[in-house]
């Protein structure tokens, strides 16, 4: 048995959709980016939404788009992949690591709280492995302190909370369709807001800073026309190589209409994960799941003996990982406003299980067993 981590659940139609953009011959920025723009703001519920190419470079220009002052502060949590807290270091901005909720693992608010001062310009609630931020809360006490909020919803895809969908609570949402997450393009990420004029600069800075559409301008070439500047454009802006291409928009496409399924699947893999480890002594879920409500894009348990745990699992062939050591004892990030004693030490009990859309329930299973007898082989161990 090798069971992976995580999976990309990719299929014929993808494949079909990529045809299709060879057919066209039209791989880079283009159509097919617009297209699937339109598809994720009415997916979303939002104005406007930004193709570009990682959720990374999602983070980075949303933060951008501020232009805050140079040495203002943005407060992260510590619990999250690096990208939160580098697009504020992109920006020339502090990053300010806030710990997390002992439950939910999200942000503490009554330590943002504490962090806050008046050089804080903005707050990055990450959905971690797709829980949602209590985003009424979070929202309420930012708007009290004059933050412009960016949530990263690189765990989410789809989840509602309170009626509302994630990434559409805050200013900005930034999405990713990285190999690892709910769907993906490979590598790509989605930018969304209500407020278009945000979002003024950001297709230029997403391409070199040239706000045109390179596809639609192309047509102009060999028209038989007395325009010779169809060639023409403006720098007026610095921009970055962050567009996402007709490729990657394609399999997008394809994946967002799958996603409602693949997320339904998750919620019953998760179903199958709780009812299978309610009652093993010593494992404990990650976080209070409820998959009835929420896609997660991540499953994981805690265990004092997380180390000999992950050996064992190993041995069985199967995949684990720890998500993540918190940024605020990451040698790059350790110079930044931190302190975050309670998920510097929570995080060694942490082991994250198979996850993915095709995984079977016999898989599955076989996972649970493995805890069961790792637990009676402890028990037997100490006894
Ligand atoms: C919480 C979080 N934010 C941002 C990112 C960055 O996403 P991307 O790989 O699309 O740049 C990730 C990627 O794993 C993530 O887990």
């Amino acid at each position: 048995m090798n069971i992976r981590l995580f999976k990309p659940s990719l299929g014929e139609e993808e494949l079909e959709a990529i045809r299709e953009a060879f057919e066209r011959s039209w791989v880079g920025l283009g159509p097919k980016v617009s297209e699937f723009e339109e598809q994720w703001a009415l997916f979303t519920g939002s104005e406007m939404a930004v193709g570009v190419n990682s959720a990374t470079a999602a983070l980075h220009l949303a933060l951008a788009c501020f232009r805050f002052p140079e040495g203002k502060k943005v407060l992260v949590p510590s619990l999250t992949f690096s990208a939160t807290a580098s697009a504020a270091l992109y920006n020339r901005l502090i990053p300010v690591f806030v710990d997390s909720d002992p439950v939910t693992l999200g942000m503490d608010l009554d330590d943002a709280e504490r962090k806050y001062d008046s050089d804080c310009v903005a707050v990055i609630p990450v959905h971690y492995a797709g829980h949602p931020v209590e985003m009424e809360k979070l929202v309420s006490w930012a708007r009290g302190r004059g933050l412009k909020v960016v949530e990263d919803c690189a765990h989410t895809a789809g989840g509602i909370y309170r009626g509302r969908m994630l990434g559409t609570w805050g200013d900005i949402g930034c999405f990713s369709f990285e190999e690892k997450k709910l769907m993906t393009t490979g590598d790509g990420g989605m930018m969304v807001t209500d407020d278009p004029e945000l979002f003024r600069d950001v297709k230029a800075m997403r391409w070199v800073g040239i706000d045109k559409d390179n596809w639609k301008s192309s047509r102009q070439y060999t028209a038989s026309d007395s325009d010779a500047m169809h060639w023409y454009y403006e720098l007026n802006i610095l921009g970055y190589k962050y567009n996402m291409n007709d490729l990657a928009a394609s399999i997008g496409l394809v994946q967002l209409k799958k996603l409602p399924g693949f997320n339904r699947r998750r919620s019953q893999i998760i179903e199958r994960y709780l009812g299978g480890i309610a009652g093993i002594q010593g494992i404990e879920p990650l976080l209070p799941f409820e998959p009835e409500k929420y896609p997660y894009q991540m499953f994981g348990v805690r265990s004092d003996r997380r180390n000999d745990l992950i050996i064992y699992l190993k041995s069985l062939g199967i995949a684990t990982g720890c998500h993540y050591t918190p940024l605020s004892i990451q040698p790059l990030f350790r110079k930044y406003p931190a302190g975050c004693p309670f998920i510097e030490a929570e995080h060694n009990r942490f082991v994250t299980l198979p996850l993915h859309a095709d995984l079977s329930d016999g898989e599955v299973d076989y996972v649970v067993n493995a805890l069961r007898t790792f637990n009676l082989n402890e028990s037997k161990a100490a006894g």
